[in-house]
């Protein structure tokens, strides 16, 4: 039996820079880990996949990125019909909510199943296996803040930002998730964020390592924010309450519908969040997690209701 922590990511820049023939856009994002985790156990037994989840809305087939991963390593380590696998995933993160939950629940699977298995496959089989499974995927085979290009799937990690020492991200769940090709579609309706520049990633980057927060702050970007702000008007008011109460910045993650505000100390983001209550009302998911991770037990997280 293998236990290991599946933890998510926030988008501190996403830019896109066109459609592809393909149907995927080309981006340069910059991803930051966030140590709040799910969990997975796995256990040789059975036969075939076998799988289960402590969230039953989740599917527990093919649908289930945990299960993709499972079924790509034993077809690519060539696992016979008798080598079967046993999965229970563990939910904490939330699902359809640009925080990469799934992706990291994939690549959490092909790197334990690998451990499990006696390394079968070399690491450049698994990154192709990740990007195989969804874009965000080989992002989460590593465990340091990286700079994604190409559809996201090709990375380069990068050291903890001297800019974020000390800081504290607020995450926010709305209670409704959005779905990621939902909001790329939409940007044929958005021609200057669906054309974004190339070259903010770096600049942003060279902020994290050289600035101070505020200035860093101030190149934090999402193209995907212009179509899913404006059917989502409430996302828009969080991050104006957020930039007046004490935050650093405020963007929202992914696809959505996350919002996280960073701030310099976790003082700020325990008041910034009380504040927040008192505004919005309760009801809604939220977590308050260090921005230097990558520690699963580093985090946490609540829920409110
Ligand atoms: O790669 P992944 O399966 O996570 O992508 C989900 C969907 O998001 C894709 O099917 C596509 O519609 C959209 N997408 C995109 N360009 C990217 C990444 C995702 O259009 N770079």
């Amino acid at each position: 039996m293998l236990e290991k922590a599946s933890c998510c990511k926030v988008n501190l820049l996403l830019n896109i820079l066109g459609k592809r023939p393909d149907g995927f856009h080309e981006l340069e994002t910059v991803l930051h880990p966030i140590p709040l985790c799910d969990r997975l156990t796995f256990e040789r037994a059975g036969a075939g996949v076998e799988m289960t989840c402590s969230d039953p809305l989740l599917p527990v087939n093919s649908k289930n990125l945990v299960f993709r991963a499972a079924s790509l390593f034993a077809a690519a380590a060539g696992l016979g019909p008798g080598e079967g696998l046993r999965i229970h995933l563990c939910k904490h993160i939330p699902v359809a909510a640009g925080l990469g939950g799934g992706s990291g629940n994939a690549a959490a699977t092909l790197l334990a199943l690998n451990e499990l298995f006696g390394r079968p496959l070399p690491l450049s089989k698994l990154e192709e296996l990740a990007a195989s499974i969804g874009s965000d995927v080989p992002f989460f085979l590593q465990d340091q803040p990286a700079l994604a290009t190409g559809r996201g799937e090709i990375i380069q990690p990068l050291h903890f930002f001297p800019a974020l020492r000390g800081a504290s991200f607020l995450l926010v769940h709305p209670g409704f998730g959005i779905s990621t090709p939902w909001a790329y579609q939409q940007l044929a309706r958005f021609p200057a964020a669906l054309h974004g520049t190339p070259g903010r990633a770096r600049r942003l980057i060279m902020a994290l390592l050289k600035t101070g927060l505020e200035a860093a702050a101030a190149e934090f970007y999402n193209s995907l924010e212009a179509p899913v702000l404006w059917k989502y008007p409430l996302l828009e008011l969080f991050q104006e309450f957020f930039r007046e109460n004490g935050a650093a910045a405020a963007l929202m993650s992914g696809s959505g519908s996350t919002t996280f505000a960073l701030t310099p100390t976790r003082d700020a983001a325990e008041t910034l969040l009380e504040k927040f209550k008192a505004k919005f009302g309760l009801g809604m998911w939220t977590a308050i997690v260090p921005s230097q991770g990558p520690s699963p037990s580093g985090g946490e997280w609540r829920k409110w209701n």
